[in-house]
Order: C-alpha cells, then sequence, then structure tokens
C-alpha cells in the first residue's frame, strides 16, 4: 500500500470552547467533562481514509488562552487545514473565532482550508434554533414566561442557552469560503465529518 499522505492541520479558537475535546474524541473516541486548559500545544495523529486514499493529519491543537496567542504562528505556519472553533452557547467566542480567521487569511498557506466549527451542540439538543423566531409575539411573550420559571429550577451548568444562530455563523462561513459544522465532543456529533470534510476539500496534487 502506498505511504499515506501526511497533512498538517492546526486547531485554533477562544479558550475553552473545545478544542483538545474535539481532539480527543476523534483521535481515542473519549470525552472528558473536566479536560484541563492545553499549555502551548498538543499534538496527536489520527488517520481519515477517502475512498483509496489514507490521510494521516498531524493534528496541532493550540492552547486558547490569550497569553499563548503569540506562539499560533508557529503552529499555523505551513498548515494546510485549520479548524477554527467557537462555543456556541458564547456568542464572544465566534468574534473570536472570526479574528482567527482574519489572521489565517493574511498570515497562513494563501490555499488553506478553512473550517469553521461552532462546538457544544448538546447543551442545546433541546432547544429551538433559528425558525423560532418567525413565531408570533403572543407565543414568544408565553415561551418567555416559561423560561423564566424554568431558570429557578436550573443549575448552572445546565442554563446554557445557544448564543450563536445556526443561519448566522453559516452565512459569514459561505461568503468567506469557509466549511462549516456544528459539534458535539460530548456525542460525537459531526466530528468525524469535520475531519472528513477538510480532507475532501484538500488538493491532494
Ligand atoms: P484551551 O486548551 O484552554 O484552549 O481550551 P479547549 O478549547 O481545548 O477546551 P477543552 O477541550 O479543554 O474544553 C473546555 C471544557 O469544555 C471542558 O470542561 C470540556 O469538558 C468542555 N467541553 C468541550 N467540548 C464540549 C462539548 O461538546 N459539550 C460539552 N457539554 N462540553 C464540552
Ligand atoms: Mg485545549
Amino acid at each position: 500500500p502506498a505511504k499515506p499522505i501526511q497533512i498538517k492541520v492546526v486547531l485554533l479558537g477562544d479558550a475553552a470552547v473545545g478544542k483538545s475535546s474535539l481532539v480527543l474524541r476523534f483521535v481515542n473516541d473519549e470525552f472528558q467533562e473536566n479536560k484541563e486548559p492545553t499549555i502551548g500545544a498538543a499534538f496527536l495523529t489520527q488517520k481519515v481514509r477517502l475512498d483509496d486514499t489514507v490521510l494521516k493529519l498531524d493534528l496541532w491543537d493550540t492552547a486558547g488562552q490569550e497569553r499563548f496567542h503569540s506562539l499560533a504562528p508557529m503552529y499555523y505556519r505551513n498548515a494546510q487545514a485549520a479548524v477554527v472553533v467557537y462555543d456556541i452557547t458564547r456568542a464572544q467566542s465566534l468574534d473570536r473565532a472570526k479574528s482567527w480567521i482574519k489572521e489565517l487569511q493574511r498570515q497562513a498557506k494563501p490555499n488553506i482550508v478553512i473550517a469553521l466549527v461552532g462546538n457544544k451542540l448538546d447543551l442545546v439538543a433541546d432547544q429551538e434554533n433559528e425558525e423560532a423566531e418567525d413565531a408570533d409575539a403572543d407565543a414568544d411573550a408565553d415561551a418567555d414566561a416559561d423560561a423564566d420559571t424554568d431558570a429557578e429550577h436550573t443549575t448552572a451548568t445546565e442554563g446554557k442557552e445557544r448564543q450563536v444562530q445556526t443561519s448566522t455563523a453559516r452565512a459569514y462561513a459561505e461568503e468567506s469560503g469557509l466549511l462549516f459544522l456544528e459539534t458535539s465532543a460530548k456525542t460525537g456529533e459531526g466530528v468525524v465529518e469535520t475531519f472528513t470534510e477538510i480532507a475532501k476539500k484538500l488538493d491532494l496534487n
């Protein structure tokens, strides 16, 4: 069999959005509720098969804490692909993702494949997405009243709400030429798909 093609992939995004958790799910099919922050960066590899081709992904999982920002160029330089992660329950993390994407578009390889990934989908699994906004005002008022009542009975970890609508992030990704997926490192939803979509979009010649 032919030697696998080696591909350098960098993960970028705000602290605690779930970069390391996505990698851990993809590589080991595991999840940890209290994953410690990454210091500097971590390196793991995983293979993906595309028809008759095997790609070996070299995954550079960077640290999202601001004090590590200056290290990032070492990891995205020469990368053929980037996974830029935000947390769908934290709007500010999408702003951070957008600024990483601008930095990549200025400083990384010109043909780099970028995937924008909205993680922690499991936290909003039973919540409505954008279509809910079409509901009439009375229904909204009733829903708000219910939500207020419910809030008194939920704990801090349960009280997460979606702050980034799928349609908003997808529109941004489309106009910027990025792949777009929503994922859960906790359930595994969308995780393998993220790396397979990247592999498909790479120009391997
Ligand atoms: P830095 O290394 O500091 O940049 O953070 P990170 O982006 O690598 O985040 P990490 O994977 O360490 O996850 C942060 C926290 O979010 C951990 O407590 C994870 O268990 C949790 N987490 C990550 N992904 C998910 C997810 O999909 N769903 C839920 N519910 N929690 C998640
Ligand atoms: Mg990490």
